[in-house]
């Protein structure tokens, strides 16, 4: 038979296989609801990756009533007719999407987006969403603050950690798509915003303010804070020329300086121990409002409280954040040990080297206990428990008396120098150690990460 004859006798059968393709939207279909993450599978959305975030509001402070825009570009993974963001609350106005309005429905925390031309696969495209209305903070099991748009007694923040800026912004709300931000909110006199990155404008309406803080380095959305307020501002030259920039709320009257006095000897600590501080500029913004600490990207942000009563221990830990869970960001909540447990690590590291004094065997014995449960499995009604910050920390410090100092901080390092700006899960690490150390650590990590009862200390 010839190569024609055979064309001919196939040709109806592509033909009609072509068309089921399109039929049936093999070239677009609809981008998923949710990305999967064991712990909250509902989370972030499927079959695009968000490049920038421009959130653009009007804030009426007093009632606590948000209005604007939010623009997103993004890239389509495939083809997409229909894809998702994730939004809490708040009313829209209109969307497009590359110009042209698209149509839209919503079903609790998923707004689905239909354009009117479907997004072919690896294209850019541009999603704006217009919307109001006044934020509802929500909330994570077993965790003691709102997360979220909170407005307090004396102003307003906004602190994400895990699906908090979903009640402000739409966004695609998972750890696995990381993306730059600007934000421009303008606020009544004489409130004032703070924010992470760098503070790029400042316009003066008459009464009242316009601010963009322009956050270039990517990072995920529960790394993403604002607060409105009257700051204070305290500048500091840190090492390498970083400008660590302190927004202290005015009406905090306590001095914070003596908690933040090392801001700078701490940068420079963590540098020679991790790598160098990856971001533009540090800080932090103070707020005289009931709240923990959240390692927001560049400018993480405390309750007046906890930094009383913590002290510089708990900037050593947001800064250590920067490194771990910001640069190197877990790709879904499971591996959120790899947040928490290096940064409870390294406020031990920091007091060591303050005042070095076997500081390790006595966090040892004040930290062990059989029933943390295992880091490396948390659970989705306590994901921010003990057990991902201390047994974390306590998994670390078993690893560091297996492999020796040496092995265990280039092990740190070049985690670190490897999946910068990237995503990573638990076996990157172990990866990561064994490789520097020459050591099989499958015994050692299985123990400390997943065993239900916590190992005994290391010899
Ligand atoms: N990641 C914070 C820490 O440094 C804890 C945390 C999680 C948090 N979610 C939050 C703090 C929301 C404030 C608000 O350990
Ligand atoms: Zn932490």
């Amino acid at each position: 038979m010839t190569l024609s004859r055979t064309f001919q006798r196939i040709a109806p059968i592509v033909a009609a296989l072509l068309a089921l393709s399109c039929v049936s939207g093999a070239r677009f279909s609809p981008g998923s609801s949710g990305v999967g993450d064991p712990l909250y599978p509902g989370l972030g959305n499927g079959g695009y990756e968000v490049s920038h975030y421009t959130v653009s509001l009007d804030v009426d402070v007093d009632r606590n009533f948000i209005s604007g825009s939010t623009g997103i570009q993004a890239n389509a993974k495939k083809g997409l007719s229909s894809f998702n963001l994730d939004l809490r609350g708040l009313t829209i106005t209109a969307i497009s999407v590359n110009g042209l309005p698209a149509t839209y429905t919503r079903d609790g925390n998923e707004l689905t987006i239909v354009p009117s031309r479907p997004v072919p696969a690896r294209a850019s495209f541009q999603v704006d969403v217009a919307y109001e209305g006044q934020p509802s903070p929500d909330h994570v099991p077993s965790f003691g603050f709102p997360v979220g748009w909170i407005k307090y007694r004396t102003g307003i923040y906004a602190a994400g950690e895990p699906w908090g800026s979903s009640t402000w912004y739409p966004v695609n709300e998972h750890p696995s798509d990381k993306a730059s931000y600007t934000l421009v909110l303008t606020v009544p006199e004489p409130y004032e915003v703070a924010g992470i990155g760098e503070l790029t404008g400042v316009i003066d309406n008459g009464d009242s303010t316009t601010y963009t803080w322009e956050a270039r380095d990517e990072l995920a959305s529960y790394l993403v804070g604002v607060a409105i307020s009257r700051f204070d501002e305290i500048v500091v030259e840190g090492p390498q020329g970083v400008p660590i920039l302190n927004m202290i709320q005015e009406t905090i009257e306590e001095p914070v300086e003596r908690h933040l006095e090392n801001t700078s000897k701490m940068v420079g600590f963590f540098n020679d121990t991790f790598g160098p501080y990856p971001f533009e500029s540090f800080g932090s913004i103070i707020l005289d409002a009931p709240f923990a600490a959240l390692e927001t990207q560049t400018r993480p942000i405390y309750g007046f409280d906890i930094l009383r009563l913590a002290g510089e221990r708990v900037v050593a830990h947001e800064l250590a954040h920067q490194w771990f869970g910001n640069l190197v960001t877990p790709a879904t909540w499971e591996d959120m040990w790899l947040n928490e447990g290096f940064a409870t690590y390294a406020e031990w590291l920091w007091l060591d080297y303050k005042s070095p004094n076997d500081e390790f065997a006595a966090f040892w014995e004040n930290t062990w206990r059989p029933d943390y449960g295992p880091p490396g499995k948390p659970s989705p009604e306590a994901p921010f428990g003990q057990t991902v910050y201390q047994r974390g920390a306590m998994t670390l410090h078993a690893l560091r008396t297996d492999i020796g100092d040496d092995a265990f901080f280039r092990t740190l390092r070049e985690y670190v120098l490897r999946h910068a700006g990237g995503n990573v899960s638990t076996s990157d690490f172990v990866a990561v150690a064994e490789e520097v150390s020459g050591k099989n650590l499958d015994g050692l990590f299985r123990a400390w990460l997943y065993d239900d009862v916590t190992p005994s200390a290391p010899e």
